[in-house]
């Protein structure tokens, strides 16, 4: 059970698969002190540290509730370390796996021709959605943690930013389907053993990507995209449309230039002049006027 007095070196070396968890926290997995410790270090917050942790750590665990209830800025901080890594790290990885088959088979092997396809397509399209959650979703959710939408955001939303966002998680299972047949027709099949190992664990990463992205970051974000919004339509109709007439104001109609007068209420003084025929908005005609 990983809590907050947990040994980091102890999680990376018993439990391998969080290791590059540890390190996208911000947490480096030699550190020989707690979890609770690294994270005063860091100025993270060690809550979130375990709750990501357990999430890849206990299967089928995901604590919506609780990962909803953290700041905004921590679940961002996440994704997008967790984007570093697969482009960085992981991709490269599996990659280099790929590039391995190349070498060892001729192109007669036509399954593994296959893979290596495969992959490249399934490396660019999530290249490419990564990319647009860098470049266009994750900056726009920064603009509402700061309490506004730039002028060019606003005739969009959360919702038509990634109505085309695709998943990119299912594509592995095609990959991982051509590897069985390599298993079924070779008989060197320790490479696509160690490859389909690398497969399962990248397929489990992205899952809980997904899961971060879809059930905690986007409804919080749209939760305060509503606020935002609704904020600065106030804004706006309290600069040029009011809302409601204006208290202490009168106007009332001249017949001698037919023009309409703003009369200040509380003094009864003519005030105002309305340069054009119309009267003023949001002023309160007086009787018979
Ligand atoms: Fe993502
Ligand atoms: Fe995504």
């Amino acid at each position: 059970m990983i809590d907050k007095d947990s040994l980091v070196k102890d999680i990376a070396s018993d439990k391998r698969h969080l290791e590059s968890v540890i390190e996208r926290l911000g947490i480096k997995r030699q550190w020989h002190g707690s979890i609770e410790e690294a994270c005063i270090c860091n100025s993270s917050d060690p809550d979130f540290v375990i709750q990501i942790l357990k999430t890849f750590d206990e299967r089928g665990y995901f604590p919506r509730n609780e990962l909803y209830e953290f700041p905004l800025e921590y679940i961002l901080q996440y994704l997008r370390k967790t984007h570093d890594y697969y482009l960085n790290k992981r991709l490269p990885e599996i990659e280099q796996s790929v590039s391995f088959f190349k070498e060892h088979f001729t192109d007669n092997d036509f399954l593994h021709v296959i893979l290596s396809k495969l992959f490249s397509v399934y490396k660019k399209n999530l290249s490419e959605h990564i990319q647009q959650e860098e470049e266009i979703l994750f900056p726009y959710i920064d603009e509402l943690l700061k309490g506004n939408v730039p002028d060019n955001m606003q005739s969009t939303s959360i919702e038509a930013i990634t109505s085309e966002h695709e998943d990119v998680e299912d594509e592995l299972i095609e990959i991982r389907s051509v590897i069985v047949k390599c298993l079924r027709n070779t008989d060197d099949i320790l490479p696509f053993r160690i490859f389909l190992h690398q497969l399962n664990i990248f397929e489990n990463d992205l899952c809980k990507h997904a899961l971060v992205e879809g059930q905690v970051l986007l409804p919080r974000a749209i939760e305060l995209e509503k606020i935002i919004k609704s904020n600065l339509k106030e804004t706006k109709y309290g600069d040029g449309h009011r809302n409601g007439q204006v208290k202490k104001r009168s106007q009332t109609f001249n017949d001698y230039n037919n023009k309409f007068i703003k009369r200040d209420s509380e003094t009864g003084k003519f005030i105002d002049v309305k340069s054009d025929k119309k009267p003023f908005k949001g002023i309160r005609k007086e009787k018979g006027k």
